[in-house]
């Protein structure tokens, strides 16, 4: 009989399709997150595991489902969600969705960084409200791309997209961290530099890295105090990049001018986060590779993963060793 595969929500119907011609698929067919006492029942038996970001796939999980399982793919590119060593050890392949979503997320990524910096959200707001009063030389006046220094923690596939579509802005300088970007780094002419040079010089800071033990928190109080008064922060990666409490206080006491943020802890951030109240920061719903087209390639990716794994063959993209 056909590999029993678990769909932990619904999700553009390519994936499932892909699934349903050599699986038997069982879906959580809701757009709210599955339960996890409910999760912990459904993956039984399970030989493929179609996830999203919103689950935690652990060892309760995989004990849950079972020594059959032989292919967990998450629908998104990150996998912090996901314990890869505890999958490596039971012989379980990780399968992720690069590559489709990169275009989509740089260009959040850029949506953010204007509207930040060109003060988008306060704009509308005193249009709406009635406080546009005249054409005023010096009122609602931001940053501009022109010339500036662009700082990107982590230079891969999402940070090099988002620096090759800002040069045409005119920016001045890219630096970047990272020791692993060198060829993304010299086809954008970026400089390396350590991530306190960074701070000091840029006027626009994105995280666009994965989240790792390494860099939880590492936008905090110490970094903010690093920036320029005019700096602006976007983080389009996790939410556990930035240190939430710290950013807040370097927002209100204007240690820095401005944040954008995709991302955050927890999701979705809660109503009464004093960053809610601040004008200069701007917080969207992690939509990044809200596109139909990416969000579509995702989907049939996780499931092609998925199929491939099942058949013992090479999966189209797998998260690397
Ligand atoms: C979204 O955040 C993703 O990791 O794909
Ligand atoms: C602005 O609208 C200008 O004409 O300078």
């Amino acid at each position: 009989s056909p590999p029993k595969v678990f769909v932990t929500r619904y999700v553009p119907p390519g994936g499932v399709e892909v699934l349903s011609r050599h699986c038997q698929v069982d879906q959580w067919d809701s757009q709210d997150p599955i339960p996890r006492d409910e999760l912990l029942k459904r993956v039984q038996g399970i030989e493929g595991l179609y996830c999203l970001l919103t689950e935690r796939i652990d060892k309760e999980v995989l004990d849950a489902a079972g020594p059959q399982l032989k292919v967990v793919s998450t629908m998104s590119v990150g996998y912090d969600h996901v314990d890869v060593a505890e999958c490596r050890s039971r012989n379980i392949r990780v399968g992720f969705t690069p590559d489709v979503l990169t275009n989509a997320t740089a260009e959040l990524t850029i949506s953010l960084l204007l509207a930040t910096s060109r003060r988008l959200y306060e704009g509308i707001k005193a249009v709406r409200e009635g406080r546009w009063g005249t054409w005023n030389p010096v009122w609602m006046c931001g940053q501009g791309l022109d010339g500036a220094t662009v700082g990107i923690v982590g230079l891969g596939r999402i940070g090099f997209a988002v620096a090759e579509r800002l040069r045409p802005f005119g920016v001045g300088k890219f630096l970047y961290t990272d020791s692993e970007a060198k060829t993304y780094a010299s086809e954008v002419g970026a400089e390396r530099a350590d991530f306190d040079t960074l701070c000091r010089q840029s006027d626009f800071i994105l995280g666009c890295c994965a989240l790792t033990d390494e860099n939880k928190g590492l936008f905090n109080k110490d970094a903010y105090s690093k920036m320029k008064k005019t700096a602006i922060l976007i983080n389009t990666s996790r939410g556990g990049l930035v240190n939430q409490e710290d950013l807040y206080v370097a927002l209100s006491t204007n240690q820095i001018l401005a944040a954008g943020l995709d991302v955050t802890v927890p999701e979705p951030l809660p109503l009464n986060s004093p960053l809610m109240r601040l004008d200069n920061c701007i917080v969207l719903p992690h939509i990044g590779s809200a596109t139909e087209k990416s969000r579509a390639a995702m989907s049939e990716l996780t499931g092609q993963n998925i199929v491939a794994a099942l058949q013992g063959e090479k999966m189209p993209r797998e998260v690397p060793y």
